[in-house]
């Protein structure tokens, strides 16, 4: 394939069209203004007066806030998909796949109380103006139907093409060598949105001049329209907004978490755990205390020498129970995830802090309400490891073994441990928990 560009272009305005209203005829109105279109021109036509014709006018209050909350809901009427919503901007994806500001509703050279939306189908406006050409004064033109967007990376808007017909919209480069030998790999140029903002340069947005004529293009007819511009979803880095993109990153944050007992042969990530332990360390605790640490086994022996040590004392307790050996052995090796894990941290509570009552029923209390602090730091670091990728699961057996646990690390009586985390790289990501209705766990009283 050529290159897409001319030795030389003219951009020609197309003067002394009406003002349009809904069933006027866009195509006698093209012919009678521009009589010299040749073949190979390309007709570039601004989409509200397309839209005027098509009857795509809104009557809407003259009151400027009434105006201003009617345009607002066709705005969301007009849309599939709202984007992103940025101080009083709103960004939509309209049934065409368009993402623009607004649904493309504006209110400029429209009448005071009326909002024009965009053409139902540009593109099939674009091939009936076309056709409608070819018939009238016998010429084979390519047609472009445009709107002004703004750029999400750029200040200032430009004119695109939300509608075409008879061009090749895309120019693809890929596989083609440059004048220096290099090979171009991922080239590809939006021809129709070039055309749209060139012909922009002529036609203003005034209101005075809507179509204007590209001529001296090699225009190329593919078959291809404005909808093959539109960048499938599932490639869209950038499908959500930011605001969208962080509430839904806060709204998937707990259930994202998930138990995780496979894990890749990947190294975790120092930081990633030593941030994660930070977030864990926020959660709340009574009386404006800290009872709760985290001992990270960075040491292999040592880990091996506590897990072997719990695996006699709870081979004891099962034994004790009348298990077979068969049985004793199955059980036993549900504690295996703490050997193979790539890293595994402990929870203690340390309830320095905690009140003594002169009655049990109160030290009791007093004792859960540490404890519960206890699990919410665990929790915490559960979903903060989800939110750096990793995978995690609690496991209660050192819960069951705390004194033999404070011996092996050498730790005092207040450190009483709330189980284990194994951590890793998960093998596969774990299916979020998914919409959990709230059901029996939630009584409305
Ligand atoms: C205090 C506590 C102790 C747990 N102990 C174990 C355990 O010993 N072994 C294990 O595989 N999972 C253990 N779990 C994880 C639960 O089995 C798991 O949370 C449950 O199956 C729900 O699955 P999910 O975490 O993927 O939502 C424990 C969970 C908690 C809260």
């Amino acid at each position: 394939m050529s290159d897409h560009a001319s030795a030389k272009l003219e951009i020609l305005p197309v003067p002394g069209l009406p003002e349009f209203r809904p069933g006027d005829d866009l195509t006698g109105a093209i012919v009678s203004a521009a009589p010299w279109l040749r073949s190979g021109d390309v007709l570039v036509v601004t989409s509200k007066i397309v839209s005027k014709a098509e009857g795509r006018l809104v009557r809407v209050p003259s009151d400027p806030e009434a105006r201003d909350a009617e345009r607002r809901k066709l705005v969301e009427q007009e849309a599939v998909r709202v984007v992103a919503r940025i101080a009083r901007t709103v960004i939509t994806e309209n049934p065409l796949g368009i993402v623009q500001a607004a649904s493309g509703i504006d209110a400029s050279n429209v009448a005071g109380d009326e909002v024009a939306l965009l053409p139902a189908d540009p593109d099939a406006s674009a091939l009936a103006l076309r056709n409608g050409l070819r018939e009238r004064l016998g010429v084979e033109v390519a047609v472009v139907i445009t709107d002004t967007m703004g750029r999400a990376w750029r200040v200032g808007q430009t004119d695109n093409a939300i509608g075409a017909s008879g061009l090749r919209v895309l120019h693809a480069y890929r596989g083609q060598v440059d004048g220096q030998g290099n090979e171009l790999a991922v080239t590809e140029v939006a021809v129709a949105d070039e055309l749209a903002a060139a012909a922009d340069l002529v036609k203003g947005k005034l209101g005075g001049t809507p179509v204007a004529v590209v001529r001296g293009l090699a225009i190329e007819d593919d078959g291809s329209t404005a909808r093959s511009l539109i960048r499938p979803l599932e490639e869209d880095l950038f499908r959500l907004g930011t605001n969208e993109a962080i509430a839904q990153g806060r709204r998937e944050a707990v259930p994202a978490r998930r138990s995780v007992r496979q894990f890749a042969d990947e190294p975790v990530d120092p930081e990633a755990l030593r941030r994660a332990v930070g977030s864990a360390l926020t959660a709340p605790a009574p009386h404006h205390t800290h009872p709760v640490r985290f001992v990270w086994l960075r040491d292999g022996g040592t880990r091996k020498k506590l897990l072997d040590a719990m695996r006699e004392s709870w081979r004891a307790d099962l034994a004790s129970d009348e298990f077979t050996e068969e049985q004793i052995a199955k059980r036993l090796s549900r504690g295996d995830i703490l050997y193979r894990a790539p890293e595994v941290v402990i929870p203690f509570l340390v309830p320095d802090g905690a009140h003594t009552y002169r009655d049990d029923r109160r030290n009791d209390c007093e004792k859960t309400m540490f404890t519960v602090a206890g699990g919410a730091a665990v929790q915490g670091l559960l979903v903060a490891l989800a939110a750096e990728g990793l995978g995690s699961c609690w496991i209660g057996s050192t819960i069951f073994a705390a004194g033999l646990v404070r011996d092996v690390l050498g730790l005092d009586d207040r450190w009483q441990p709330l189980g284990s985390v194994a951590i890793g790289v998960p093998l596969e990501s774990p299916p979020p928990r998914g919409e959990v209705s709230p059901g029996e766990g939630l009584l409305e009283l």
